[in-house]
């Protein structure tokens, strides 16, 4: 193209310089010397916009061509459609490139807050799952205390049903055979058969009030009592057999506190199951007393430190006994539980008796507690909540 261009270029200026001579000789054979002036001026303006014109012409060809194979790298003075097209392009790529950064270090960002959220997530899960160690590896213990203490208790039932049948045997042989033959002597025989026939007796009630407590059978016969003169009943009831320990028994009476006497001193609760409760205490401190000791019964009032608009009738048996071992005390109330300290100790028991006591003070809506020294002496108390609550 630029050739051709420029081989026009020379054959139009040839003519040109042909045409200009040609009238320079014409003018001067004719004489028109101004014709011939005016001539040579169209010719170079001519020529000067001939110039223009084709480089003009020149830009708009390479521009095409260029534009067309995709290299438009020259600097042309007017944009072509294409050219436009693709600035255009060049902006919306710069553009996208630079939103899918931006979404990238967004994405990054997410990610690196799921990944702490994992993290967080898997430190509380080995919280947990330590956690669960602690509480399962806790169960086992007490299961395996539970079951150390059910297999104890199958020995010592045993042990404690065979003991007083042999005896009961051996009595009864004695009378049978006729070796007891004063009335005298056959009165012993039968006080001896008579007490371990009560001692069976209270070991199988133990064992069957425990089934009724475990399988929450226990029914209660509420009643509306009052409370001192239950705790007298139970005092006047128990005299004997505590004297017959070579124990003195004394009733603590809540009249030597008159101030804190309530108006009206109205329980709501089974007597016999209260008269129960007693009874598995005193039998403890029986037990536990050496001769000589002392059993003190009885009966005070006072506003609970929980619920002070509340009063309640807090029951109580002391006694001058062999005490419990402080490391025994949060034990005692556990069903099974004989303390491995207890040398004074006059019959074995079946570690049941505080566990149906505290069984039967909660379905009344009451509690129990013990204070103890060691070689000093014991007390149980449990609280039942007053009726109509006023001093
Ligand atoms: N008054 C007490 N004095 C000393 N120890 C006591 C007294 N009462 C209870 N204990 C201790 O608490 C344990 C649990 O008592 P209990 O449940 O009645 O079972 P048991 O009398 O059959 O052994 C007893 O074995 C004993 O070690
Ligand atoms: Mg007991």
């Amino acid at each position: 193209m630029n050739e051709t261009i420029t081989s026009s270029q020379f054959v139009f200026v040839t003519i040109a310089v042909t045409a200009l001579v040609v009238l320079g000789i014409w003018s001067m054979w004719t004489g028109y010397y101004w014709l011939t002036a005016f001539m040579a001026g169209i010719l170079v303006t001519g020529l000067f916009f001939t110039r223009i014109l084709y480089n003009l012409a020149r830009h708009l060809y390479t521009g095409v061509i260029e534009s067309s194979k995709g290299t438009l790298e020259f600097s042309f003075p007017y944009k072509s459609h294409a050219q436009q097209e693709s600035a255009r392009l060049r902006q919306v790529t710069a553009a996208h490139n630079s939103s899918s950064s931006q979404q990238a270090a967004k994405k990054i960002q997410e990610l690196e807050i799921m990944l702490k959220e994992h993290d967080l997530l898997n430190e509380h899960l080995q919280d947990i799952n330590s956690q669960l160690e602690m509480v399962v590896t806790e169960r086992t213990a007490a299961l395996e205390r539970s079951h150390a203490a059910r297999r104890n208790l199958i020995a010592n039932i045993s042990h404690d049903l065979r003991t007083p049948i042999t005896l009961i045997q051996g009595y009864t042989e004695t009378l049978l055979d006729g070796i007891a033959s004063t009335p005298e002597d056959q009165l012993k025989y039968l006080n001896l058969i008579h007490a371990r026939v009560l001692r069976l007796n209270r070991l199988i009630q133990e064992l069957f009030d425990l089934n009724q407590l475990e399988s929450g059978q226990l029914s209660l016969r509420i009643q509306p009592v009052s409370a001192t003169n239950l705790a007298r009943s139970i005092y006047e009831k128990y005299e004997t057999d505590t004297q017959n320990a070579n124990l003195s028994v004394k009733f603590i009476s809540p009249d030597s506190e008159p101030q804190l006497y309530p108006k009206d001193d109205t329980i709501y609760a089974d007597p016999d199951r209260i008269e129960r409760v007693f009874s598995n205490l005193l039998t403890n401190s029986i037990r536990h007393t050496m001769p000589g000791g002392t059993i003190y019964i009885g009966v005070r009032f006072r506003r609970l430190p929980s619920a002070p608009e509340k009063i309640a009738a807090l029951f109580f048996v002391q006694d001058t006994g062999d005490g419990i071992a402080e490391e025994d005390l949060p034990f005692v109330f556990n069903r099974y539980y004989q303390s491995p300290h207890r040398d004074g100790c006059k019959h074995s028991g079946s570690g049941l008796g505080l566990a149906i006591a505290k069984e039967i003070v909660t379905a009344h809506n009451g509690q129990i507690w013990v204070e103890s020294q060691l070689h000093e002496g014991t007390t149980f108390t449990f609280s039942l909540p007053l009726a109509a609550p006023s001093f």
